[in-house]
C-alpha cells in the first residue's frame, strides 16, 4: 500500500527502512523521499516507522541501510 502517494513510497519500504535502523522520520524522508513533497503522509509513517522499528544498535555500531530503489 502506498504511504506517501506524492513520492510512490509503500508500506513495504517503510518497514524495510526500519528494520535496518532507520529512527527518524527525517531520515526516511532523505532515504526515500516520503513526506518531501506535501507531507500529510508523516503522521502514518511515523507511526510505522516506530512500531516496525529494530532493536536499538550499540554505541558505536555501524549498520548498513539498504539503498531504497525510489531514493535513486
Ligand atoms: S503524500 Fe507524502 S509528501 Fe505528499
Amino acid at each position: 500500500m502506498f504511504v506517501c502517494i506524492c513520492n510512490g513510497v509503500t508500506d513495504s519500504q517503510i518497514r524495510q527502512a526500519a528494520a535496518a535502523g532507520c529512527r527518524e522520520v527525517s531520515e526516511l524522508t532523505m532515504r526515500t523521499g516520503c513526506g518531501a513533497t506535501c507531507g500529510s503522509c508523516l503522521d502514518m509513517a511515523g507511526d510505522l516507522l516506530r512500531s516496525h522499528a529494530a532493536p536499538a544498535q550499540p554505541a558505536g555500531a555501524i549498520y548498513e541501510f539498504p539503498l531504497i530503489a525510489s531514493a535513486a
